[in-house]
């Protein structure tokens, strides 16, 4: 049983007990429902608090449960709430640290209800792709109005219960506790004092109404409109709540129940719960326990002060961790703080980060030209530029100075992890950071594990990433590591296109509509179009058999390196970044075209982004069977998090599995007819051919 029953004199006290954040999962739910069975049952109690053991309140709904028979396996949630109101004892909620979802829910369904200060309460279902299915979006509006309750509803944020229980005329608290240690005194005293009190408070019988009625509702709709583009959960939470002020309670539960149930069949609501299982599990190293013991990392050094060394140190920085970066000159030095400073400033005049705040970060930031000076760091993290001499020079000075036990991390974005670990005489200590530009906003961590990185490395780097803010994945060393070994398919697909017809912006407008961010084109010319090129002549020696369009290094061939040239794929204006399409390009790719001896011939929007998305999916099936990526969901959180993946498809393997792998399998075989796909590059990967002929998908849950 995951609830613990106890009697204190006349109060029975059942406490959820389910660590982490106590879910209500079956059992949980089971065990409140017996022990309200059991207080009732016994003459000695008289009232009942129910309260959360550990860290919790309760967390909410068990995520595993979701979409599985066992959410609907009684006692439900709902059942659980009706047997709450239904006590002929009162009930005290006793609130603490988190009541979110279902055990805000569960919270609504007592009778009182007394919380902790500090504690964060939410209807995060939104975040899923959901409503809250619990009767949230029924009580929330009669105990804190319409509009508070719908705003906390469509956002799915926290707020702090004291700031809840200070606003004018709320009912969702009866009391704000003095503190989180006197709660459960206080609570037990209120469940003394209403014991003899009848009728019992239910939340349900107070009015629900919103004073403008529909002009409110269409306005909310509006806004709601305006921020949620993919979604339609955040529509509905608006349609829900509407329907608290314009039925009658039961009815407005049905309403609710129908609505939760629909969404939780669509692909966005599959593709968001699939997204937070993903991110949980891209923490967890198959081989390396949970317990693994971490190193300590109180201080950081960075080598090099370019784009990504300044972006890395700001990480640390804004986590409180000094650092200390290294240069072989002191303009760039001086050069690359100056750019941190400015991108803190920036942020102090936007009122997003305070004076005070802004001091302390940069007084954790020192410099040096001196190797000798970082001998005390625990984690260096080299960025200085993509070529192995230059690598193998810092890493030797890097294994003279550091002290044994520090961690040496590169943060490169295509060379092999493992010969730049042999150049130290402590490999295991060795292991690949690889950032994303800009290295401070961007979430994605790609973590590089050589072949002897030592497990507690490992450990303590996923764990700096969380420090940091970062979603780390682990990858093992291969050419461009997971996302970039990836891009590179999609990158040769696209260039195909144009020579067989598309212009670039045809392109970036259908995959743009599919959800990215930013077309391949477009992307190309924020990035710079030299960097791609630069690689692509490195892999021609590499791999001389593979087959690039021509059109990409023509376009570089006439120095049109993107925007940072005003010119690329596309012409801008002084200043602008609005991608203006080029005559000038467009010639070019017909010109090359003509040159290939290809009939242009029209290629639809569906294509298009099948050719780009199934490029992606199946090199990544490649990439899992090499052992590269541990799971295929660590795959999707690479691209949701790094690339501009569309979020509401759930990163490309989940995007595949919700498809069909043979449907994808069957849609590659026909590109293998195109002119420019040699048969080769659709070839299915064998784990997807064998996936698909087996009816199965990448990931389990899908
Ligand atoms: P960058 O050219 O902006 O900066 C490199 C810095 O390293 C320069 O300031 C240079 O003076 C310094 N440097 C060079 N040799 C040095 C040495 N021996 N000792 C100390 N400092 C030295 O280059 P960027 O873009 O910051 O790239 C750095 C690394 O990060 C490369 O390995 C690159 O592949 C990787 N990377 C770059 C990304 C990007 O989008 N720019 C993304 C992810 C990784």
């Amino acid at each position: 049983m995951t609830a613990e029953y106890n009697v204190h004199g006349d109060i029975a006290v059942i406490t959820l007990s389910n660590p982490p954040v106590n879910g209500l999962g079956h059992a949980t739910r089971l065990g409140i429902a017996n022990g309200l069975s059991r207080a009732n049952a016994d003459a000695a109690v008289k009232a009942i608090v129910i309260t959360g053991a550990g860290k919790a309140f309760s967390g909410g709904a068990d995520i595993k449960e979701f979409g599985t028979p066992k959410a609907l396996q009684e006692p439900n949630l709902l059942s659980v709430i009706l047997a709450i109101e239904e006590s002929s004892k009162p009930v005290v909620a006793a609130v603490h640290s988190v009541a979110m979802g279902g055990g805000l829910e569960l919270a609504l369904g007592c009778h009182y209800r007394v919380a902790a200060p500090g504690c964060n309460v939410a209807l995060p279902e939104v975040k899923l792709g959901l409503i809250p299915g619990a009767g949230g979006t029924q009580r929330l509006p009669r105990v804190l109005g319409v509009e508070v309750a719908l705003n906390m509803i469509v956002s799915g944020e926290p707020v702090k219960s004291e700031q809840l229980a200070g606003l004018p005329g709320q009912k969702l608290f009866d009391k704000l506790a003095a503190s989180a240690e006197t709660l459960m005194d206080e609570a037990l005293a209120m469940a003394r004092e209403k014991a003899d009190l009848r009728p019992l408070p239910l939340v349900r019988n107070l009015p629900c109404k919103h004073p403008l009625g529909d002009a409110y509702f269409q306005f909310a709709r509006n806004m709601v409109k305006g921020m949620s583009k993919n979604f339609p959960a955040p529509g509905k939470c608006v349609d829900a709540v509407e329907a608290a002020t314009k039925k009658k309670f039961a009815e407005g539960m049905l309403a609710e129940r129908e609505i939760f149930i629909n969404l939780m069949w669509t692909p966005e609501c599959r593709a968001l719960r699939h997204l937070f299982v993903a991110e949980r599990a891209a923490s967890k190293i198959p081989d390396v326990a949970d317990d693994t013991p971490q190193r300590a990392i109180k201080s950081v050094a960075v080598i090099g002060a370019g784009t990504m060394g300044g972006g890395i140190s700001m990480n640390f920085l804004n986590a409180g961790i000094p650092v200390k970066i290294l240069e072989m000159k002191q303009e760039a030095l001086d050069k690359g703080v100056g750019i941190i400073r400015k991108n803190y400033e920036a942020q102090v005049k936007k009122g997003k980060l305070k004076q005070d705040k802004y001091d302390q970060r940069m007084a954790l930031l020192s410099t040096t030209l001196n190797y000798d000076d970082l001998k005390d760091a625990d984690l260096v993290i080299e960025a200085v530029f993509e070529e192995m001499g230059v690598k193998e020079k810092v890493f030797k000075e890097l294994d003279r100075v550091m002290k044994p036990g520090a961690i040496l991390a590169s943060n490169t974005s295509t060379l092999d992890v493992n010969k730049i670990a042999s150049f130290t005489q402590r490999p295991q200590d060795v292991v690949g950071m690889h950032f994303f530009s800009p290295a401070n906003v961007m979430k994605l961590l790609e973590v590089v594990r050589g072949e002897k990185t030592a497990k507690d490395v490992l450990a303590t780097v996923m764990a700096i990433g969380k420090k940091i803010k970062k979603t780390a994945v682990v990858s093992g060393v291969c050419d461009g590591f997971i996302g970039n070994r990836m891009i590179e398919q999609y990158s040769r697909q696209a260039g195909f296109l144009l020579d067989e017809g598309c212009t670039p912006q045809q392109v970036d407008k259908a995959i743009e509509k599919f959800g990215f961010a930013m077309g391949p084109f477009r992307m190309g010319d924020l990035a710079g179009n030299d960097i791609g090129w630069a690689i692509r002549k490195r892999r021609a020696q590499e791999r001389p058999n593979m087959l690039y369009s021509r059109t990409a290094d023509k376009l570089c061939e006439l120095g049109r390196f993107g925007q940072k040239t005003g010119a690329g794929w596309y012409d801008y204006q002084n200043g602008k970044r609005d991608a203006i399409p080029s005559k000038l390009v467009d010639d070019m790719i017909v010109e090359h075209r003509k040159s290939l001896g290809i009939e242009p011939r029209k290629i639809s929007d569906d294509e298009i982004v099948q050719r780009l998305v199934y490029a992606l999916v199946n090199e990544a099936a490649h990439i899992l069977a090499e052992g590269i990526a541990s799971r295929a969901s660590d795959i999707d959180m690479v691209y949701l998090t790094g690339y501009g993946f569309p979020i509401h498809r759930g990163g490309p393997m989940h995007y595949a599995d919700q498809v069909g792998l043979f449907n994808v399998v069957q849609s590659m075989k026909r590109f293998q007819q195109n002119p420019r796909d040699d048969a080769k590059f659709w070839e299915p990967a064998p784990l997807l051919a064998k996936l698909a002929a087996e009816g199965k998908t990448f990931s389990p849950a899908a």
